[in-house]
């Protein structure tokens, strides 16, 4: 055997002391306690009002030194266990795209801490820009936000409440998709504010926000993919009329009949929009979801439009 430089063998025992730090971490670790996310409600730090939703207020917060948001729940909205398994679950999913979920504190008032964005609400930051966009700027919001639905897809996780109130906008023209997955744990109470009676409706134990449910979910209460897709569709008309209502001359009771009965929104004319983007609004919502186009393809259609 040839005898080893003095260099060749530091460089194998210190490589052999950096595998055996590495297994003794992974020997030794507590699992769970390296990524603390169901956390001490101490460990959160409450700022100003970002804003009121359906189901409670979002606060600025500061967490390990880091500005969050954190979404409060009024009591009585969903069963702590039930939220506990799901926001397991959301905490699994990354993507640029998608708000990532950092913490959660399960006592009542339920908290939900997640990345901060600095623009609040797609629905929002439409209103107050109505007529000021390019055809190229909305194309952009809607493009990010399928090509979050696309990784949502990929994993087989289903939003349940797309819609412009659940995009939030960054700096930078970035785009991200909020709240998926919480309404399958949202339960019906009476105490629900008046704004929310305006988007959702009780389905069963559950609550569906009507305007933006494809048809077949609400008659079969049963959520998949497909529902998400025509929710897209809904989010690209607000998108187009700057956050106006879906079906703006309908109330809720016309909308639960007229739509399973084949009535559409007619393309927008004031303000106007594109007949490429129309054309994808209506795949979206053709009856049988079957008809209806993927994420992936939805985002790949979208770059394509003429703008
Ligand atoms: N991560 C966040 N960063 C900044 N603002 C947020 C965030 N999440 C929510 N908000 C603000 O709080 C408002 C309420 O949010 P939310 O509770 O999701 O209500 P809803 O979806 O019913 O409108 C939003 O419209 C937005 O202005
Ligand atoms: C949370 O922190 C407070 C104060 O530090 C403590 O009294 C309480 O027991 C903690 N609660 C839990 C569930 O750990
Ligand atoms: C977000 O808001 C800031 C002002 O607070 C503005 O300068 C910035 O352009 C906005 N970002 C987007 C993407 O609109
Ligand atoms: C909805 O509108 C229709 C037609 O205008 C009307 O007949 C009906 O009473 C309305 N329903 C409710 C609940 O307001
Ligand atoms: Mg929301």
């Amino acid at each position: 055997m040839m005898p080893m430089s003095g260099e060749l063998s530091l460089v194998l025992t210190f490589g052999t002391m950096v595998c055996l730090a590495i297994l003794l971490f992974f020997l030794f670790r507590q699992p769970g306690s390296a990524d603390p996310w169901k956390i001490n409600r101490s460990a959160i730090k409450l700022g100003k009002r970002l804003g009121e939703g359906s189901f409670g207020e979002v606060y600025q917060g500061l967490y390990n030194n880091t500005p969050v948001a954190v979404k409060t729940l009024i009591p009585g909205t969903m069963d702590p266990r039930d939220f506990l398994k799901e926001a397991q679950i959301m905490k699994t999913m990354q993507h640029p795209n998608l708000i990532q979920l950092l913490a959660v504190c399960t006592e009542q008032p339920i908290y939900i801490i997640t990345e901060l964005m600095k623009n609040g609400s797609l629905l929002d930051y439409l209103k107050v820009r109505v007529g000021r966009l390019r055809l190229y700027d909305q194309i952009e919001m809607a493009a990010q936000v399928a090509s979050g639905m696309d990784y949502l897809e990929m994993k087989n996780y289903i939003h349940r409440d797309l819609a412009a109130r659940n995009v939030l906008v960054g700096e930078n023209n970035v785009y991200k998709v909020a709240d998926f997955g919480l309404a399958r744990v949202l339960q019906a109470t009476p105490m629900l504010s008046s704004q929310s009676k305006l988007y959702y409706i009780p389905v069963g134990k559950a609550i569906f926000p009507l305007r933006w449910t494809a048809p077949e979910a609400i008659a079969n209460e049963r959520f998949t993919i497909k529902c998400d897709v025509w929710s897209f569709g809904i989010l690209l008309y607000e998108i187009m009329t700057y956050g106006k209502i879906p079906y703006p001359d309908l109330n809720n009771s016309q909308v639960k009949r007229m739509v399973p009965n084949g009535y559409r929104m007619p393309c927008p004319v004031d303000p106007y929009c594109s007949k490429d983007v129309y054309k994808i609004m209506l795949d979206c919502w053709k009856e049988n979801k079957h008809d209806r186009p993927t994420f992936r393809s939805l985002k790949i259609t979208l770059r394509n439009v003429r703008v």
